[in-house]
């Protein structure tokens, strides 16, 4: 194996595109839904069955392999010096309930082939990779989102992120104790690492609109979820009168407007959305209890997100007054806005030069676990171009050119990191 210490920039690594197509296309068959889509809820059977396809796949390599007690999956490549810190790089295999194959799955999957790529190329980089697949960064079935990365970084207590229970009532705890991998304890730190990577999706159309092939995110908008719980009176649907009614539903339906409403008010950057309602008791014949409305905000500064809860606070007052409902507002997630490291996104830059690439800084309008790694280590993202700019959608597409731009990149980031 070559001690690949000397990197020489002028002569960039090339990854397998083939390869990472195949393995894109194989394990998007775990939850794959008719439309092509991707249903593989974090912790579901869906879930189980594409970590023990990249368990064989890391098996197959030899790589070190290991779990941590919330689930994050780790796969290292050994680096000649265990006394340096190791590189970080990973995303995401869960997906929304009608999701894409590539949000998240990519990021995975074209990290795993840039290690493949280094053992082809008998390249042995003086610091380990370690790539992670974290769990639950969807938030789609437990609240928050990002729950592993944050574990990982100290901001969730882990006993409280095991307590955390789906719309079922079933618990992170319950859920991960279906999977029996058969590995080891993960001792991962997060400090313990040197830098961090991940690779993504832009999940927006500014890439593929504007014909460049990489983006370079400089950061990740702040994000704010909140539930709004509505406490009306349930009743009989064919006997209350109106006039006697307290419809949590009626009165939730104002409160999904006040949403739609803020980024008038607020900035026209406010991304302000009411994602889910639960209805109580959820039947035609009667008059809804309680509604709790699962409501996300995003902007690149905090005060303006602080200013869009003021704003829906006052309409929950207004709407509670008029029409005899509770209404209580409880914070799901606070996520400060991120700035990722120059000199981590300096390895980018350089391997997009030595490609022969196009690129361009850009934002992160979605949340990433890249956010969490970012408070505490040098961290970098970066972005190919998505099909129309649509995610969390099963229409959710990419090209296998833009697919193995993103991770010839990578890998020579990753290269240029693991040997300084
Ligand atoms: C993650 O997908 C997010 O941006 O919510
Ligand atoms: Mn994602
Ligand atoms: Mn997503």
């Amino acid at each position: 194996m070559t001690i690949n210490n000397a990197f020489d920039s002028s002569r960039p690594l090339r990854a397998d595109a083939d390869r990472l197509w195949m393995t894109l296309m194989e394990i998007s068959t775990f939850g794959e839904t008719v439309n092509k889509g991707l249903d593989r809820l974090t912790l579901s059977a869906a879930d189980f069955e594409a970590r023990n396809y990249l368990i064989g796949l890391a098996r197959e390599r030899g790589y070190g392999i290991s779990v941590d007690d919330i689930g994050n999956l780790f796969i290292a490549r050994t680096g000649s010096d265990p006394t340096l810190a190791p590189i970080l790089v990973g995303s995401h295999i869960d997906s929304q309930p009608s999701g894409g194959r590539f949000d998240g799955t990519y990021g995975v999957i074209g990290a795993f082939e840039a290690l493949r790529a280094l053992d082809d190329s008998g390249v042995q980089t003086l610091r380990s990779i370690v790539l992670a697949d974290w769990t639950n960064e969807e938030g789609a079935r437990f609240s928050p989102s990002m729950l592993g990365s944050l574990v990982f970084a100290g901001h969730l207590a882990l006993e409280e992120a095991l307590g955390v229970q789906d719309a079922e009532g079933t618990s992170v705890r319950q859920a991960l104790a279906v999977w029996q991998p058969d590995l080891p304890d993960s001792e991962y730190r997060l400090a313990d690492f040197a830098a961090a990577f991940e690779l993504h999706i832009e999940q927006g159309p500014l890439l593929e609109d504007t014909e460049t092939d990489i983006g370079v995110v400089t950061g990740v908008q702040g994000i704010r979820w909140v539930d709004v719980v509505v406490t009306g009176k349930g009743g009989h649907a064919g006997t209350t009168p109106h006039i006697r009614r307290h419809d949590a539903l009626a009165a939730a339906s104002e409160l999904v407007l006040a949403v739609d409403s803020l980024p008038p008010a607020v900035s026209a950057e406010l991304r302000a959305t009411a994602g889910q309602l639960r209805i109580h008791p959820g039947s035609r014949n009667s008059i809804p209890g309680r509604v709790t409305i699962e409501i996300d905000l995003r902007h690149p500064e905090a005060t303006a997100l602080d200013r869009a809860i003021n704003l829906l606070s006052e309409a929950a007052k207004g709407v509670s007054e008029r029409r005899g409902v509770k209404v209580q507002i409880n914070e799901r997630l606070r996520q400060s806005p991120i700035l990722f490291d120059d000199g981590t996104l300096a390895h980018v830059s350089s391997a997009i030069t030595s490609l022969g690439l196009t690129s361009t800084p850009m934002a992160s309008g979605a949340g990433h676990d890249a956010m969490q790694l970012a408070q505490h280590i040098p961290t970098a993202m970066v972005f190919i171009p998505c099909v129309d700019g649509i995610s969390h959608d099963e229409a959710e597409d990419i090209r296998p050119e833009w697919a193995i731009n993103g991770v010839n990149v990578l890998l020579n980031a990753l290269v240029e990191a693991a040997n300084q």
